[in-house]
């Protein structure tokens, strides 16, 4: 009897401390998630597979690395001497307080992500890293018509995009070239 109380208490304090479990993840919104990378992360990393390293390293394939692999990216020491593995739950730590997490490190952010945030992110990372079991949501802009401009079918594009309009008469017609520079 006593067993079965234990075991029952177990449960649910699991249940209860994890945070980025799995439906948590699946469930996450997508659109909030995106934001926030782009707001915090992606002036210094990209997620595409093949993607350069910037002041951060390429993220691709980084759930279920240890920290501090890729061969070509120079990582401080304190990252390169942690022993862990990178899963939803300790990224979800990690950028609400690096330092806490790697004493040392050299990723340096104004401020944690806020808790509110975290699950969201977190999943939006794995679905672009290749981490996630399960699909990427269906968004309006997948659905666009075949005619809608660059900036609406990749809004994620938009903020390092720039639009260059310029209108000029050939042989009595005049002409119109709108150009876009990523
Ligand atoms: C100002 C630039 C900068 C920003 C902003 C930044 N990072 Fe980093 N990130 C780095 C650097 C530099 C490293 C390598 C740190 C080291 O070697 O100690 C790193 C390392 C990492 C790692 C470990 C990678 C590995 O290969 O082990 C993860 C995961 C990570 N960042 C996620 C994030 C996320 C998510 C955000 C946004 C919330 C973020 N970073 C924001 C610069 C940044």
């Amino acid at each position: 009897m006593k067993f079965l109380i234990l075991f029952v208490g177990f449960l649910s304090v699991t249940a209860f401390a994890d945070e980025f479990s799995r439906e948590a993840l699946v469930n996450a919104d997508y659109k909030q998630g995106r934001v926030t990378f782009q707001q915090r992360c992606s002036a210094c990393h990209t997620l595409a597979e093949g993607g350069s390293s910037l002041v951060g390293p390429n993220l691709y394939g980084v759930f279920g690395d240890k920290p501090g692999q890729q061969e070509s990216f120079g990582y401080s020491d304190a990252m390169k001497s942690v022993d862990f593995e990178w899963t939803a739950a300790s990224i979800g730590k990690f950028i609400a307080d690096p330092e806490g997490l790697v004493p040392g490190t050299r990723m340096m952010i104004p401020e944690g992500v806020p808790e509110a945030d975290r699950v969201a992110i977190v999943a939006f990372m794995m679905l672009e890293t290749g981490a996630a079991d399960w699909p990427r949501p269906v968004l309006e802009e997948d659905v666009l018509p075949e005619g809608a401009s660059i900036a609406e079918k990749h809004p994620s594009f938009w903020n390092h995009m720039m639009q260059f309009k310029m209108k000029f008469m050939l042989k009595q017609k005049q002409f119109l070239k709108s150009s876009m520079y990523n």
